[in-house]
């Protein structure tokens, strides 16, 4: 051990027990040099100290309009997750895939050796203990984030089940991840900050799953700094399941209960900012009086196969860091009521009476008002005048909001299970505005893992890169399976050959799209609330009380089968959303088959024969 390493005492508690996690905990130390180490315990005093620490700081802004909340404003440079600059360091390039940027560890290590040498020098080292899922449920697993943000310690706190009890479930040799994150600004010669938010231009997010690590460079912001989101709840978790046979999936939860009581489970994958937030807290239109659509999770699940054959799912988070700008009493009711107290906004606007502001808002004001002033999120003026004239945002496009799942009045009651909830159907949806139908039914799992590895999606705000182009985004995985692609699909195959052996039922697995646009570029499906009306066709379907219709993609709704009360949308509405275009297809098939040339290394032949068998349907 060091020098640096003798001199600054860790100081663990006297509860923490294991002790390779303290010489963990020492080692870091050593290399990060910070001027102090501060074991979070997860209180309710602790988070208040840290948030005032934070206003003190000017990093938040205390919210005199809801209780509890705060404002922050990043750096203009540190405002999504940062695709680019995410490593998967497997031993093998194979195993990372051609979707992952890769370095091979050692190099990796070489590389971030000097960068973390000193990192946290003139900052506190925050201990982050946290759980993803329910402490000790069979399907969570625990990690150690060692961070010197305490905008991230505040977070993780919302974020995850975060505090002193999980060093009781890691106890002397239990397992957990190792994750490291420094904002890479080191205070040197007693420097102080000149800035609010303090980052490096230099960003690495890099993962080795072989040993199940993550390190996090120079950026303080969402999925590159809370490591227990995309980081480890997605790429190392991901890899866990393919080891240890289950599931790490982008895909919220969600419980539909019928009049009659019986309750349905339903995970669905959408690709980053299309509307999960807003699927899984869906309050559904009154013509589905008694019906009821309650939360269990907004982005992430972990599945895992129980003995029966059943898949079980729990949310590994217990928060929700939503997109804000969109959302709106319209859009998502129960996420405005849970936004009234208790948050960290982030790069929202800022109104002159101490509130928070994002476009979209304006839907909720009588005659749909925008503010006549705010402050943006880069701490300039704006006004409605300035926003014409510039075309400036008043909140960035990628505005978050911090909130812990128990201030959503849709939260289901089993959210917290450790048995997880049983799931009955799964979703695979694309943003496409053409092309995809509104929905259709796989006919087996098989062609259901072919919807899903062929999804694609036209780019949003969460993450850099150009917007509005379709990506191939597989699972609404891209940017987080934690390793090759191919090995995925075949992963899925796998599983649900497995169980299906047992002689056990698979969930059924459909694909949605409800982005279609018409010629005059207005979408024509009504979505958010709508969407219970194709969530009602698929549980007819698991009832087997509708009878749907073949398409060469899969088993669509007649018209017919959908509840239309209360909307008016007609069977040319219907078809403009739903048909099959084949020459729209024709061109959507060389794309598939682009996109599995990419994946060429171990993709399932299983996959390969279902384009087969679409394109002969496509061509009949
Ligand atoms: C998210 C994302 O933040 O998918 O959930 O980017
Ligand atoms: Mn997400």
């Amino acid at each position: 051990m060091n020098a640096a390493v003798q001199t600054l005492n860790i100081q663990a508690p006297e509860y923490v027990k294991n002790p390779k996690l303290v010489a963990w905990v020492a080692e870091m130390a050593a290399l990060c040099k910070p001027a102090k180490i501060h074991w979070c315990d997860g209180s309710q005093a602790e988070y208040d100290a840290l948030c005032q620490q934070l206003v003190n700081a000017g990093t938040f802004k205390p919210l005199a309009k809801r209780p509890g909340s705060y404002l922050a404003w990043t750096d203009p440079s540190d405002v999504a997750r940062v695709e680019d600059r995410t490593y998967i360091c497997s031993a093998k390039k194979e195993d990372a895939g051609p979707t992952n940027n890769w370095m091979a560890p050692a190099e990796m290590r070489s590389t971030l050796q000097p960068l973390f040498d000193g990192c946290m020098t003139g900052r506190t080292m925050y201990v982050v203990p946290f759980s993803m899922g329910p402490l000790g449920s069979p399907i969570a697993h625990v990690g150690i984030e060692l961070s010197d943000s305490p905008y991230v310690a505040v977070n993780m706190k919302l974020m995850t089940r975060m505090g002193r009890a999980v060093f009781d479930v890691i106890g002397t040799d239990g397992e957990f991840v190792p994750c490291v994150h420094t904002i890479g600004a080191p205070l040197k010669d007693g420097e102080k900050d000149q800035t609010t938010w303090p980052c490096s231009k230099t960003k690495y997010i890099v993962h080795y799953p072989e040993t199940r690590e993550i390190w996090s460079y120079g950026s303080g912001y969402g999925g590159n700094a809370l490591l227990g989101k995309k980081c480890f709840a997605l790429r190392i978790a991901s890899t866990m399941g393919r080891d240890q046979g289950w599931l790490a999936e982008h895909m919220l939860i969600l419980g539909v209960t019928n009049p009659e009581g019986k309750k349905y489970h339903v995970a669905a994958a959408f690709p980053s900012a299309c509307g999960k937030t807003n699927f899984s807290m869906l309050v559904p239109p009154k013509a589905f009086d008694g019906w009821k659509v309650t939360t269990i999770g907004d982005d992430i699940a972990w599945i895992k196969p129980q003995a029966d054959g059943s898949l079980r799912a729990i949310n590994p988070e217990a928060g929700y860091f939503g997109v804000a700008p969109g959302t709106n009493m319209l859009t998502n009711p129960n996420c405005m009521l849970s936004l009234d107290k208790n948050v960290i906004f982030t790069n929202v606007a800022l109104t002159d009476d101490g509130d928070v502001w994002w476009e979209g808002m304006e839907a909720d004001m009588p005659n749909k008002a925008l503010p006549a002033h705010l402050i943006d999120w880069q701490g300039k003026d704006w006004t409605p005048q300035i926003a014409k004239e510039t075309g400036a945002k008043a909140a960035h496009p990628n505005a978050r909001f911090t909130v812990a799942a128990t201030n959503n009045p849709a939260l289901d009651e089993a959210w917290d299970d450790p048995k997880g909830v049983k799931i009955d159907a799964m979703i695979f949806g694309g943003r496409r505005s053409t092309t995809v139908p509104l929905v259709t039914e796989a006919r087996d799992w098989t062609e259901g893992v072919y919807m899903a590895a062929t999804m694609g999606s036209e780019t949003t705000a969460a993450a850099f890169g150009a917007q509005g182009v379709v990506r191939r985004d597989p699972f609404a995985m891209l940017p987080f399976a934690g390793y090759n692609m191919s090995d995925y699909f075949q992963h899925w195959l796998d599983l649900g050959a497995k169980i299906e052996a047992q002689g056990a039922k698979l969930p059924k697995i459909f694909t949605t799209n409800w982005f279609r646009k018409n010629a005059e570029g207005k979408f024509v499906w009504p979505g958010y609330g709508e969407n219970m009306r194709v969530l009602k066709w698929m549980i007819d379907r698991l009832e087997g009380q509708a009878q749907g219709q073949e398409t060469a993609f899969g088993i669509a709704p007649q018209y017919a089968e959908i509840n239309w009360s209360g909307l008016d949308f007609s069977a040319a509405q219907f078809d403009s959303v739903t048909n099959i275009d084949q020459a729209a297809w024709a061109e959507e098939m060389k794309l598939h088959g682009e996109h599995f040339d990419k994946l060429a290394y171990n993709l399932p032949k299983a996959l390969l024969d279902t384009k087969a068998e679409l394109e002969k349907r496509l061509s009949a």
